[in-house]
């Protein structure tokens, strides 16, 4: 099963994906957390990223494109992937499209100001990054993560102004990548709005009339 899920930030694509990939026993592909791992441990990658993702811009092509072609090269991958965060500009879709081309291409569909509300209150697990919210899905204990005890942070990029950078960046690059798999068909549009089960359910219900779920 090679799924990418698109959306604009905060939309719940990484609470999606996770839940999916879990369930489904693929791996979960997210190039954000990959760029984070790498902006914590300093690597040159993480040095030339961190610019750009501080101030809501994309991260240049030919570096994002090399990362995700080592991952998908992995034996892990070799049996399907949920794909959390690219392609989200044309040249990635192009080179998705020759490495491994997806099976179905799931949007989720939130309003603007709804995604205010979810990335105001997002708080992000430091070393897993296991993903909460303080109102909609809060820890068991607070700044706690659930999953491995790590501390709980706000992403610098979830701050207003990044924000608004953030969603002018993906209207800008990212939609046209939409409306290119809308125009082949692949896109399966989902309404992301509601809990997150009500969400992840209809999520599961367009993987099974793609007939990628039983
Ligand atoms: P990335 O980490 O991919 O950010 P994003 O696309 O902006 O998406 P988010 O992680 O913000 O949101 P999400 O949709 O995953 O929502 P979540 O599930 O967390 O990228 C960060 C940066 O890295 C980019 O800006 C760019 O610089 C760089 N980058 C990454 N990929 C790149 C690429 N391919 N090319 C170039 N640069 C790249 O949910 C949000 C909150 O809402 C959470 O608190 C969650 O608990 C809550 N929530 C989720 N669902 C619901 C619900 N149904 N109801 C209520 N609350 C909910």
């Amino acid at each position: 099963m090679k799924v990418v899920l698109l959306g604009p930030p905060g939309a719940g694509k990484g609470t999606q994906a996770q839940r999916l990939a879990w369930e489904v026993g693929v791996p979960y592909v997210a190039t954000g957390d990959m760029l984070r791992r790498h902006v914590r441990k300093g690597t040159d990658l993480g040095t030339r990223a961190r610019a750009y993702m501080d101030r809501g811009d994309l991260v240049p092509d030919d570096l994002i494109i090399a990362m995700v072609r080592r991952r998908l090269e992995e034996a892990d991958c070799q049996g399907g992937f949920i794909l959390d965060g690219f392609p989200r500009t044309p040249a990635q879709a192009e080179a998705l499209a020759a490495l491994a081309p997806p099976d179905v291409v799931l949007y989720l569909d939130v309003r603007e100001d709804e995604i205010a509300r979810r990335l105001s209150g997002r708080r992000t697990c430091r070393e897993c990054g296991a993903v909460y919210h303080l109102e909609f899905d809060p820890p068991a204990e607070a700044g706690v993560c659930d999953r491995c005890g790590g501390a709980l942070d706000q992403r610098v990029d979830d701050r207003e102004e990044v924000v608004r950078e953030r969603v002018r960046t993906y209207r800008r690059q990212t939609e046209p990548v939409v409306d290119r798999y809308r125009a082949r068909s692949l896109l399966v549009e989902v309404d992301g709005s509601g809990t997150i089960p009500e969400v992840e359910a209809r999520l599961r219900e367009a993987l099974r009339e793609a007939g990628l779920l039983t």
